[in-house]
């Protein structure tokens, strides 16, 4: 069989290019080049089941189709005309086109992605837009007069690893909680305390990745409709990926004031198969025991944003800094806050590691040696 070599490129949030780009390189992935907003690299179909398995930090997995440069609407449909649609997606799919325009002649995205979709239909037999059938995802990214047509792999976004089935007020992105346990080098051999845990994603990906544990070893994928999916080598790989779980010997533990968002937090962690390993507790900030060896404490507290200002937050923050700084000697500790008054309320000793983006919003990783 021809073994067809793909340009991929992995989706990241914000500021999480490096950590993907080192995830890439860790799974031996060719060409890795960091990007603004992701990673791209090479591979063929093992390549990219492998991305799509083991990927923590990135939101999707996208094929490369086909890049041309194109400054009208005719030309955009016939351009596309000669893409090999029928490698990616089979006849009958539901097809959805997103595009997006910089710096270009052709602006109306709208018109861009009718367009595209509407090349896609005469290649594969017309049936594309039947509803009912799967869903394929095809982005479209015009800048300066050159477009760019790819083909999602992952369909539902990678952070839903399939434990998640409750959460609490402000939950954040499981690619998020991950991507930052990696940029704070946690080597997952040392203790992790999220005294504000909410639904317990720090934790659950801390155990994730102390197990090593495949993080879409339990999900479907997009690429499992496409024409030339190959069962057996996805059968093999998760084979492989269960054999190279290990098993846990740290201390992950969450802690939250509030027991409805901890019961979601265990409901999860059992669902995510690491209820063993982690231990979730109701407890006010500044209470519960602190493990001898030190580790990592961090944690996402209330921002006021999203979950209702009051002027009680700045001493929140300023009691955290306190704690950490008294509870927590020899560790490290780090706070995701936006900007501002609450980051400035922790203290001495914390310095802003890096920019993120939290469901919409600029947060700073603020970390300190304690
Ligand atoms: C933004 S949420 C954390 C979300 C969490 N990272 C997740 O993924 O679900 C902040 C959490 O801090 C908790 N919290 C607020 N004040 C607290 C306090 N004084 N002691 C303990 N927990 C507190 C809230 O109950 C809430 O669950």
């Amino acid at each position: 069989m021809k073994k067809y070599k793909f340009e991929l490129f992995a989706v990241t949030a914000p500021g999480l290019e490096s950590v993907c780009a080192r995830e890439l390189t860790a799974l031996g992935m060719a060409e890795v080049v960091l990007c603004k907003g992701g990673v791209s690299f090479q591979g063929g179909l093992e390549e990219l089941y492998r991305a799509n398995l083991w990927l923590r930090s990135a939101t999707r997995v996208l094929v490369r189709l086909g890049a041309f440069g194109c400054r009208d609407f005719p030309d955009l449909y016939r351009k596309a005309l000669r893409l090999p649609w029928g490698r990616f997606i089979k006849p009958g799919t539901r097809i959805q086109v997103k595009a997006t325009s910089h710096r270009s002649r052709l602006q109306h995205t709208g018109r861009i992605a009718e367009t595209v979709q509407e090349s896609a239909g005469r290649v594969l037999g017309g049936a594309v837009a039947s509803d009912g059938g799967p869903d394929q995802l095809v982005l479209v990214r015009f800048e300066d007069d050159q477009c760019l047509i790819s083909v999602d792999s992952s369909g539902e976004l990678l952070h839903r690893r399939g434990y998640r089935q409750k959460i609490g007020a402000a939950p954040m992105r499981e690619s998020l909680a991950a991507g930052i346990l990696m940029l704070l080098n946690w080597n997952a051999r040392a203790p992790l305390v999220d005294p504000m845990c909410g639904s317990g994603t720090f934790v659950i990906e801390g155990a994730l990745m102390g197990m090593r544990r495949a993080p879409g070893i339990e999900r479907r994928f997009a690429f499992m409709q496409w024409p030339r999916y190959r069962p057996g080598l996805w059968q093999v790989l998760q084979i492989q990926a269960r054999s190279a779980e290990q098993p846990v010997e740290m201390s992950l533990i969450g802690r939250d004031r509030d027991p409805a968002v901890l019961e979601a937090a265990s409901c999860n962690a059992s669902k995510a198969g690491v209820e063993a390993v982690t231990l979730f507790q109701t407890a006010e900030l500044g209470t519960g025991d602190v493990p001898e060896q030190p580790g990592l404490v961090l944690c996402n507290p209330p921002y006021g944003g999203r979950l209702g200002h009051d002027g009680a937050l700045i001493k929140l923050y300023r009691q955290l800094g306190d704690i950490y700084r008294s509870d927590y000697r020899g560790w490290q500790g780090a706070v995701l806050c936006p900007d501002g008054p609450l980051a400035q309320a922790l203290g001495g000793g914390f310095d802003r590691l890096d920019f993120l983006d939290n469901g919409g919003l600029e947060v700073g990783l603020y970390v300190a040696h304690l």
